[in-house]
């Protein structure tokens, strides 16, 4: 017998019903619901006289675009959407069904959290699904989507998965809510600026990507279910029909500005060289420093890493350093190549980031880049300083082909500090001048570097895109045998 929805109760809040949101994800006439007959057992507090329909949450398997999926969506219309025993098993079992049958996990979270009535049974149904979500961690992506309340424990759910995604003035993720922070330290807060979507876009980077509505948002999902494979092992198939414009071979000569210490957007090389339109960014909007994200060559999907030096002049922070390290550990569970295009004056310097820990936080750039045996290739336009220079994918952390601009600078710091510490003690400012001089035509070229090996060639910004799809294509099938025996890493988190 069909349910009826309660579809107007969350139409009145702006917001899709779990159904739509589900129907908004899948294929037509895709989904299979499993366990709508489900029902809690609690007698708490009323809870006996309490019918509430496939206990909160809709569960089952579908496709998008041809592909299978399991999801699992809370119908925040059913007692809040909270989480009893029986909603937790329902989750738990899902995830645990799609490592089983090799297929992605998206979670639609709209919940009150915990349902209250039922106490520890309630605690309980979490630990199953975090158990889970580690499980299925490397094997199977995970996504989640935060379309209403993700509060208290129910956030580490979306934050053990791989993509969070986030609809303004809908989402609200926080560890306590406003009410207790009220209580707690005596602070009034808004819900959106406590853990409105914007918060975790820009200022947490919890969240990789916000959207305006809710219909935005199950687009965005979809498209980003096309660049990934589906499973550890799987092979997405590449786009045959995919284009390259030959006029960005003429616009990637015109990115670098006269003056190297000028900004530019690093964007502007990377869709230059990627196949036309296929930039998918992941976490645009947090440490604009770095840019990380999916793109195709030659229809083959590759992870992108680049310092941006139109922000910060493109200094590795920790925030960027968390970005880049966590996106670089995806794509190597996933066996998705990885191109690095390098402009980085260096590690940030001065009690602020060291205080945040910034030794810890850059340290897991070196691991992420180090352990990936993924395909590697890098691209230095411009500068390649110091520390960031090897953390960046260098070839001392085992990048296959490392290419650089010939107006690449490779050294240990630029000139001006360079000189202020050598000739600290020069009164003379012809002197210091002229060993800057002296310093720049030794340092601020990659000729030495190509000397030593440590360059594979140095290429005209116009050849790059034929020199990275040559390099994939050769490192096709590449098997790491680095590979000691241990049980795992232990990555400085
Ligand atoms: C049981 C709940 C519930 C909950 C909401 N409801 N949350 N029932 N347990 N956790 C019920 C309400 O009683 C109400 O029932 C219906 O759902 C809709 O809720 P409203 O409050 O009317 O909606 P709204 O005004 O939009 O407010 C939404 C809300 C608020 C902000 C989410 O409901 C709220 O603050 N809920 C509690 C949030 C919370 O503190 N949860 C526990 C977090 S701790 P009726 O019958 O009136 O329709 C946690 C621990 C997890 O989750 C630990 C994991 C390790």
């Amino acid at each position: 017998m069909a349910f009826e929805y309660n579809l107007e109760k969350q139409h009145a809040k702006g917001k899709l019903h779990a159904i739509e949101r589900i129907n908004a994800l899948v294929d037509k006439d895709s989904f299979m619901e499993i366990y709508a007959a489900a029902r809690h057992q609690c007698t708490n507090f009323g809870m006996d006289k309490k019918d509430i329909p496939y206990d909160g949450v809709i569960t089952g398997f579908g496709t998008i675009n041809g592909r299978k999926v399991a999801i699992y969506s809370q119908d925040f219309t059913v007692q809040g959407g909270s989480l009893g025993k029986v909603h937790g098993e329902k989750i738990a079992e899902l995830i645990e069904k799609a490592i089983e049958y090799k297929c992605p996990v998206i979670g639609v979270n709209d919940s009150g959290g915990a349902r209250i009535q039922e106490g520890v049974d309630a605690l309980c149904g979490y630990g199953e699904i975090f158990k889970q979500n580690v499980r299925a961690s490397g094997v199977i992506p995970q996504i989640s989507v935060i379309v209403g309340p993700c509060a208290g424990g129910a956030v580490y759910s979306p934050g053990l998965t791989d993509f969070i995604f986030t609809v303004d003035k809908i989402s609200e993720m926080y560890i306590t809510g406003p009410k207790v922070v009220k209580q707690v330290m005596f602070m009034d807060i808004s819900s959106e600026d406590l853990g409105g979507a914007a918060i975790h876009a820009q200022k947490s980077g919890v969240a990789h990507y916000r959207a305006q509505n809710e219909k935005e948002c199950f687009e965005k999902v979809k498209e980003l279910l096309d660049y990934i494979p589906h499973f550890y092992g799987d092979k997405v198939k590449a786009d045959t029909k995919f284009k390259f414009s030959s006029k960005k071979a003429k616009e990637i000569q015109n990115v670098l500005p006269e003056s190297s210490t000028k900004g530019y957007d690093i964007k502007n090389v990377i869709e230059n060289v990627i196949d036309d339109g296929t930039f998918y960014e992941i976490m645009p909007e947090f440490a604009a420093n770095a840019v990380v994200g999916f793109g195709k060559i030659e229809g083959k999907t590759v992870g992108i890493v680049g310092n941006n030096p139109g922000f910060f002049g493109g200094v590795l922070n920790c925030d960027a350093s968390d970005k880049i390290s966590r996106f670089v550990r995806y794509c190597d569970c996933y066996d998705i190549p990885l191109l690095t295009f390098v402009d980085v004056p260096g590690f940030i310097p001065g009690p602020q980031e060291e205080q945040k820990g910034i030794i810890r936080h850059g340290a897991k750039l070196l691991y992420a880049y180090s352990e990936a045996s993924v395909p590697k290739v890098t691209v230095i336009t411009r500068k390649a300083y110091g520390g960031a220079y090897i953390a960046m994918c260098s070839k001392h952390l085992g990048a296959d082909f490392v290419y650089a601009w010939p107006k690449a600078e490779i050294a240990v710091m630029g000139a001006e500090g360079a000189i202020g510490i050598l000739y600290a003690k020069e009164a003379d400012p012809n002197v210091k001048a002229q060993k800057g001089q002296e310093y720049r035509e030794t340092f601020m070229t990659p000729t030495i570097a190509a000397q030593r090996d440590y360059i594979s060639a140095v290429i005209n910004p116009e050849e790059t895109r034929a020199k990275v799809v040559q390099s994939f294509n050769f490192l096709e099938g590449k098997t790491s045998n680095d590979v000691i025996c241990k049980k795992h890493g232990n990555i400085p988190l």
